[in-house]
C-alpha cells in the first residue's frame, strides 16, 4: 500500500517540490496550508508536473480543524514545513512567530499522538547555530538564537527532543537547512515570495529580469576573500532528495539533527556573478552597511548526512541559479 504523507505548508516553496517528488515516487500526498505565504495555483502546477494530484486542505495548522485531516486520512508520516520564516517580521511580531511556529508544531504533534502517527520530519534551519564559533559547522555546534524566528526553530527542536525522550517509539528527523535556492526543472514551481524577497538569490533574480533596479550588498568588509558574506547555498532538488532519504531511513533515526547543505560557501559577489553569467546581463549592485546579526561566513559540515542518510548534494551554484532564472522567466 502506498504511504500517506502529510505535508504541512505543502503549498510553499520547499513543500511544493517535496509534493512533486513524493507523487513521482508513488506516495499519496496530503497538503495542509493556510496559503498565508503561498498560492493555490501551486497545486495545479504540481499536478501538471506529475499528472497526479495531492489532496488539499486549506487549514491553519494551529486550528482545531486540523483534526479533520487526521480523521479523513490515515497519516503514515508528517513532513512539517509549515512556518513563518521572515526574520525581520519575526523581530517586529515575535508573538505571532511563537504562536504560529511553536503552537503549530504542538497542534500537529497532538494530532499525531491521537491518531497514532509516529514519524515526523521537521524543517529546521542553520539559523539555530547563531554566530558560528567554528567552520564548517557540524551538528555538535552550540545552539543560539539571534532573532525570534531562530528562537522558534530551537524551541521546536527542543519539543521534538523532549517528545523522543518521553517516548522513543517516535521516529524523528530534524533537518537543518542551509540556504535552499533554485527551482524544479519544469520551471512550473519555485520560490515566489510576496513583495520584495528577504533572501539574496530571489532578490538578485528580480534584478536579473529587470523587476528591481539593483542588489543591495550588505557589507563588503567581512573577513572573506572579497569582503562580502559567504553562505552555503543548496539546490532545492538536493534538499528534497535529503528529505526522501530521511523518510526512507526514518526508522533508523533517533531524533537526529542533520545538516543539509553542500559544505561549500559562496560569497554575495560570487552569487551575483553567477546570475550575470546565467542571464547574460550585468547586475547592478550597491554596497550598503552590514546588517545587525549577519555573520561573515556560514557553511555546513555534511558528514553526518552522508553517514546517516547516505545523502550528499550534487548540484553546484550554476545549476541553482539557472534553474531559478528558468522559473522566474516563466
Ligand atoms: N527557504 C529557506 O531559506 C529556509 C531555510 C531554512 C529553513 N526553512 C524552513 O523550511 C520550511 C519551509 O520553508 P519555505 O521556504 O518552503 O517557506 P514558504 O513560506 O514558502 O512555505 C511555508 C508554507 O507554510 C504555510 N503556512 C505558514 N503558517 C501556516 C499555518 N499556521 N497553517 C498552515 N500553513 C501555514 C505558508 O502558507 C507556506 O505555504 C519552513 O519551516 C522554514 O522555516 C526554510
Amino acid at each position: 500500500m502506498n504511504k500517506n504523507i502529510l505535508l504541512t505548508g505543502g503549498a510553499g516553496y520547499i513543500g511544493s517540490h517535496m509534493a512533486v517528488e513524493l507523487l513521482n515516487n508513488n506516495y499519496n500526498v496530503i497538503i495542509v496550508d493556510n496559503l498565508i505565504n503561498s498560492d493555490k495555483s501551486v497545486l495545479k502546477n504540481i499536478s501538471r508536473i506529475t499528472n497526479k494530484s495531492a489532496k488539499f486542505y486549506k487549514i491553519d495548522i494551529c486550528d482545531d480543524e486540523l483534526e479533520t485531516v487526521f480523521k479523513e486520512n490515515k497519516i503514515d508520516a508528517v513532513i512539517h514545513f509549515s512556518a513563518l520564516k521572515a526574520v525581520g517580521e519575526s523581530i517586529e511580531k515575535p508573538e505571532l512567530y511563537y504562536k504560529n511556529n511553536i503552537g503549530g508544531l504542538e497542534n500537529v504533534l497532538e494530532m499525531m499522538e491521537k491518531y497514532d502517527c509516529n514519524d515526523i520530519v521537521f524543517s529546521s534551519s542553520a539559523t539555530v547555530y547563531g554566530k558560528p564559533e567554528y567552520l564548517p559547522i557540524d551538528e555538535q555546534h552550540s545552539l543560539s538564537a539571534i532573532n525570534p524566528y531562530g528562537e522558534t526553530k530551537i524551541a521546536c527542536e527542543e519539543i521534538l527532543g523532549a517528545l523522543y525522550q518521553e517516548n522513543n517509539s517516535y521516529n524523528i528527523a530534524i533537518l537543518r537547512y542551509f540556504n535552499p535556492i533554485g527551482a524544479h526543472s519544469s520551471g512550473l514551481i519555485g520560490e515566489n515570495p510576496q513583495g520584495l524577497p528577504n533572501n539574496l538569490a530571489p532578490f538578485v533574480g528580480k534584478v536579473a529580469i529587470g523587476e528591481v533596479e539593483k542588489v543591495s550588498v550588505f557589507g563588503d568588509n567581512y573577513d572573506t576573500p572579497d569582503g562580502t558574506g559567504i553562505r552555503d547555498y543548496i539546490h532545492i532538488m538536493d534538499l528534497i532528495s535529503g528529505h526522501m532519504q530521511a523518510l526512507k531511513n526514518i526508522n533508523n533515526l533517533q531524533c537526529d539533527s542533520i545538516n543539509l547543505g553542500t559544505g561549500k560557501g559562496y560569497s554575495v559577489l560570487e552569487v551575483i556573478k553567477a546570475f550575470e553569467t546565467a542571464s547574460g546581463k550585468k547586475i547592478p549592485y550597491e554596497i550598503c552597511p552590514p546588517r545587525d546579526g549577519d555573520v561573515a561566513q556560514c557553511y555546513a559540515n555534511c558528514d553526518f548526512a552522508k553517514q546517516k542518510l547516505n545523502w550528499q548534494a550534487k548540484y553546484g551554484l550554476d545549476d541553482m541559479v539557472s534553474s531559478h532564472l528558468n522559473w522566474i522567466k516563466k
